[in-house]
């Protein structure tokens, strides 16, 4: 959601600084843009609509002189998508640069006072009055780290902001409040960013702002304060262990697709994690007097996946509520736990519901991808799942992790309440264990269908997905996926659902997707066959993704996707795998922006 990139050093920096917003695309793309200072007593600003690459050369981003600047990539939330409402945004004399990620919800009134004392607004954003009260409180200080805390003083809501000023040219200030901002310790440079890939490709070695802390960097110096006392804050170096080849799309068109071949390597690392941490909150779990399962679009389907994992391994059934109701439904006291979902570990969503709890004295445990995020250093468990950087906005190896994980840590409570036996436990590990072969297998062989089909029904403008057990998530996530990379209406139900409305709307020009359940699970598997029946009786389509060790009636299918038979506890994270690829293929027969979908960002940290 936004992204932000600041560099200072002893040489020219432009392209870094713009290879910097382009590798946090992901964060937003609508609109991008740098300010510069020369040295030469003015900050150069060049934006414009589009993505990094064409902006650079509508404007010539990367051919600018300097060697302190501050980038911003942009995702629209107050304003249009324009170019006065692209970030960098100056003062009225043109003195103070700023770029921001967040929301200042009281930017109105602040605007409004601005205006009546003469200041001159140019963009609809809630980021310009940073500039403007930068201006404001230099005129009665003479001291840019003071008008710097004043103006924080200000603001309501959330920010990540980096600054620079013509009255210290050596100097980036940045500051952090929820939104999440750190900084890069290098050789030549010191750089700021809102996420590692701003600065990974030039140094490992960084520092994480808290919430209420600023900074002031210099190409060789940085001090952290806090805004308060405006005292400096000790901070420990963190060693960032992805490096920026794993950030790359390796030859893989898109990197959608380099993440799903890339499932394999996932649950091999999320099986890795060390049982001592899985313990530790199925420990947390058990003790608990109420523990609820959370996330936000696919991390809420995850967090439904390992609600099935929890009711059929360790016999607990715990609430699984969407981040963003957390506060409208959850019942907290000093005796509940919450087990958060995040890939990025900044959703706003999620770590409201968990700052929420936390008040009320709840203990957190978070399973996040992204090292030293704020969810991460927030829980009091946590799980840092190594998936390794994943790049496309669409979600694929990370949940399909997460949901390895959950599933591990349901496996361990079912072990504590006595439900399975340690033996049971690693029966169903080494089933799981199976699963980066298979899905290899998966990925080799039902590609090419997969993209058959996807061209042959890349027209239907809607799909039900449909699911029973804990194939209904996996039909909830399929369908997101498709919504989110082909922006192609498919709506995840559960299979024995369907009878009781939606039904009516099946006839011959009816589209659906069933996920079929291995045919051991008798129950679960004849209730599935028997929805298809019901929509077959009506002359619907159905394409089934089915195990080989089906007996089915070839009638009840007008497509199929055939699978390799595998251990219950296993094979819905095949089905899953499939249904990302027939969006995917979905995506490129639709040639729709497969990695920065319309509309969407990487993380999104605003309320
Ligand atoms: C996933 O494909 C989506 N981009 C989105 O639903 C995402 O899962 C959600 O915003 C939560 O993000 P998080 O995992 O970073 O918290």
């Amino acid at each position: 959601m936004c992204g932000i990139s600041g560099i200072i050093s002893t040489k020219n920096i432009s392209k870094r600084l713009v290879n910097g917003i382009r590798n946090l695309e992901y964060r937003g793309y609508d609109s991008c843009g740098v300010a510069l200072s020369n040295g030469k007593g003015n900050i150069a600003v060049k934006k414009n609509i589009g993505v990094v690459d064409e902006v650079d050369k509508m404007e010539g981003l990367s051919m600018m002189r300097g060697k302190v600047g501050i980038a911003h990539t942009r995702w629209a939330t107050h304003g249009t998508v324009s170019q006065d409402n692209t970030h960098p945004h100056l003062s009225c004399k043109g003195d103070f640069a700023c770029v921001h990620n967040g929301i200042i919800s009281n930017y109105r009134s602040l605007k409004e006072s601005l205006q009546k004392e003469g200041h001159k607004f140019l963009s609809e954003t809630d980021t310009e009055v940073i500039p403007h009260l930068l201006e404001k409180y230099y005129a009665k200080t003479k001291d840019v780290e003071k008008a710097f805390v004043e103006a924080l003083e200000q603001l309501d809501g959330t920010y990540a902001i980096a600054m620079i000023s013509l009255y210290e040219l050596d100097k980036i200030y940045c500051a952090k409040f929820e939104s999440p901002l750190i900084l890069g310790i290098g050789e030549d440079a010191n750089y700021i960013g809102s996420d590692f890939n701003a600065f990974i490709e030039y140094t490992k070695n960084s520092v994480i702002l808290d919430s209420g802390e600023y900074a002031i960097v210099t190409s060789g110096s940085y001090t952290v304060k806090d805004m308060l006392r405006m005292e400096p804050v000790e901070k420990e170096t963190l060693k960032i262990s992805w490096d920026a080849e794993m950030s790359k799309k390796g030859g893989y068109p898109h990197y959608m697709l380099k993440e799903i071949y890339e499932q394999p390597q996932a649950i091999v690392n999320a099986m890795g994690i060390d049982s001592h941490k899985i313990r530790e909150i199925a420990e947390a779990a058990s003790k608990s007097g109420q523990t609820y399962l959370l996330g936000v679009g696919t991390t809420f389907y995850v967090a439904k996946y390992g609600q099935y994992a929890f009711s059929n391994f360790g016999k607990r059934f715990f609430p699984c509520i969407s981040s963003d109701e957390f506060l409208n439904l959850a019942e907290i006291d000093e005796n509940t736990l919450l087990i958060a979902l995040s890939q990025s570990g900044e959703t706003y969503d999620t770590l409201n519901a968990i700052r929420f709890a936390k008040k009320e004295g709840a203990k957190v445990a978070a399973v996040v991808n992204v090292i030293g995020s704020t969810l991460s250093r927030t829980a009091d468990y946590s799980i840092l799942q190594g998936s390794g950087p994943e790049i496309c906005v669409i979600s694929t190896k990370a949940a399909i992790s997460q949901m390895v994980i959950l599933t591990r840590i349901a496996m361990e409570l079912g072990v504590i309440q006595g439900k399975i036996s340690e033996l049971e436990k690693n029966e169903l590990e080494r089933h799981i264990l199976e699963l980066p072969d298979t899905i290899q297998k998966v990925l080799n062989e039902n590609s090419g269908i997969l993209n058959t089909l996807a061209l042959r029904y890349s027209k239907i403008k809607n799909w039900l997905y449909l699911g029973r057990g804990i194939y209904y998530p996996v039909a909830l996530e399929s369908a997101l996926k498709m919504k989110e990379v082909a922006y192609v209406h498919a709506e995840g139900m559960p299979a024995g659902f369907l009878k009781h409305g939606t039904i009516a709307m099946i006839d011959p020009e009816h589209y659906a997707v069933a996920f079929v359940p291995p045919k051991e699970c008798e129950e679960l598997y004849n209730l599935t066959m028997g929805s298809i029946e019901e929509i077959k009786a009506r002359k619907g389509f159905v394409l089934g993704f089915y195990f080989n060790d089906t007996d089915v009636n070839g009638d009840l299918f007008d497509e199929k996707i055939v699978l390799p038979s595998m251990h219950p506890v296993a094979a819905p994270f095949l089905q899953l795998i499939a249904a990302q690829l027939f969006a995917y293929f979905t995506a490129i027969a639709l040639k729709r922006n497969v990695d920065k979908p319309r509309s969407l960002a990487k993380s999104v940290t605003v309320a």
